[in-house]
């Protein structure tokens, strides 16, 4: 470990491999590139400071350069203990002058120290991957509140944090929730989520998923894309919901849907992937058949009851990285992936470049919107205009070398009449 006056890392000498990881993302996000030149143009950040937590991946590197680039003084914390990539975290210090708090498998403690280093920077402009950032301040850094213009909001998990913080009078800035938007949680969601989590899972264990009974607990669109690729590879999928219409949703496109403590009878690998609490509890894991993987791609490490399961451990065996044995007091054994948390980011690297290119996109136009609009939003939470979606989906169609029709004076003259029916 590697600790200077402004940043804190693993190992500077991780530096060179990681500039090289950087730039091989970048070459997979255009539409982010794009905003970057225009960015180092216009300038719209000068003179301002940005404090960002978001997981320290190779893309997020891509962001932060995009955003320095257009002025903002950067500086970057983890958003999550385990998934720092250490060798990105390296070069965003050597080669970028991006000052970064995070070392991959820091303990609670050093997380937190690293969140409230980056607040030291007094930031103007709040970049969150599940609100730590902004909850942080409203809780002990209240000092800080008066120079803040405003936040963007990456995850569902940290909206729904948002929300409450909305509804309870008690959000002081306003807040842009890039989630919501159209060209975030179709893509990133569902395809980047939906592949990420499976190749964590992949990747900690080298299990074959043709066969195998895979419940997906959740249907939203991060749920549903990991069923859709569970199923894609011969797997035979159980979804387990609370919420009527994505249960029946789940049923149409195919898949068993049932309890929880049903599907726990019969699984073989469990992929929670909700937002909330508890969904896959101890009493569930209890009755699983020995050998059966539990595995978490939410936000939060709450969805899958490790912590519950630890008073039924007799034995804990590491098997190798992130995938261990826990041998319960039933005479039972389950297999705990990323010790109950993220799958996707710390079994794996977290979604490709090519998805994260939009979300990023988002995150960039967020911040920029809330620049523009200093001083005009409530303390609210936002969602970006359609036309931005628009604009992002049709430069990524363009950097795909994607083609589309456009509407006819007819066609659009038709579409605006009520008169002409039957
Ligand atoms: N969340 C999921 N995948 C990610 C990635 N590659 N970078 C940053 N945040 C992510």
């Amino acid at each position: 470990m590697q600790t200077l006056l402004n940043y804190e890392i693993k190992d500077i000498s991780l530096a060179e491999q990681g500039k090289k990881n950087i730039e091989w993302a970048q070459k997979d996000m255009p539409v982010l590139n794009s905003i970057r030149e225009r960015f180092k143009k216009e300038r719209p950040f000068e003179g301002l400071r940005l404090t960002a937590s978001v997981h320290v991946t190779k893309e997020t590197a891509a962001l932060c350069i995009a955003l320095k680039e257009g002025g903002a003084n950067t500086i970057l914390a983890a958003s999550n203990p385990l998934s720092t990539q250490d060798d990105v975290a390296a070069a965003l210090v050597k080669y970028y002058g991006i000052p970064v708090f995070a070392i991959a498998g820091e303990n609670s403690e050093t997380y937190h120290k690293h969140i409230d280093c980056a607040l030291n920077h007094k930031p103007h402009l709040i970049i969150d991957d599940g609100c730590d950032l902004v909850a942080t301040i409203h809780s002990k850094k209240r000092e800080l509140l008066d120079n803040i213009i405003g936040s963007c909001e990456e995850t569902t998990t940290g909206i729904i944090r948002l929300q409450a913080m909305e509804k309870e009078g008690k959000l002081q800035f306003p807040a842009l929730g890039v989630n919501n938007s159209l060209t975030k949680h179709l893509f990133d969601n569902r395809y980047g989520t939906g592949q990420s989590a499976l190749d964590g899972i992949i990747r900690a264990t080298n299990i074959l998923l043709a066969g195998k009974i895979v419940v997906v607990c959740g249907y939203g669109w991060c749920s549903r894309g990991a069923a859709a690729k569970a199923r894609g590879m011969g797997a035979n999928v159980i979804v387990t919901e609370v919420d009527p219409l994505k249960a029946l949703e789940a049923v149409m496109d195919g898949y068993r849907v049932m309890p929880i403590a049903e599907a726990s009878l019969i699984g073989d690998i469990f992929l929670s992937i909700t937002g909330d609490i508890n969904v896959v509890s101890t009493e569930n894991m209890l009755t699983m058949k020995s050998g059966a993987f539990v595995a978490n791609a939410g936000h939060f490490d709450v969805e899958v009851d490790v912590n519950g399961l630890k008073k039924h451990v007799v034995e804990y065996k590491n098997i190798r990285p992130n995938l261990d044995e826990w041998v319960l007091d039933n005479g039972k054994s389950i297999y705990v992936l990323a010790q109950g948390r993220l799958v996707n980011l710390v079994c794996a690297e977290g979604h490709p470049a090519s998805v994260m290119d939009m979300s990023f996109a988002n995150q960039a136009l967020g911040m920029e919107f809330i620049v523009k609009n200093k001083g005009k939003l409530e303390n609210k939470l936002y969602t970006l205009p359609h036309s931005v979606d628009v604009e992002i989906a049709s430069l990524k169609l363009k950097s795909m070398g994607v083609k589309i029709d456009t509407l006819t004076p007819e066609q659009e003259k038709y579409l605006n009449t009520w008169s002409e029916g039957t």
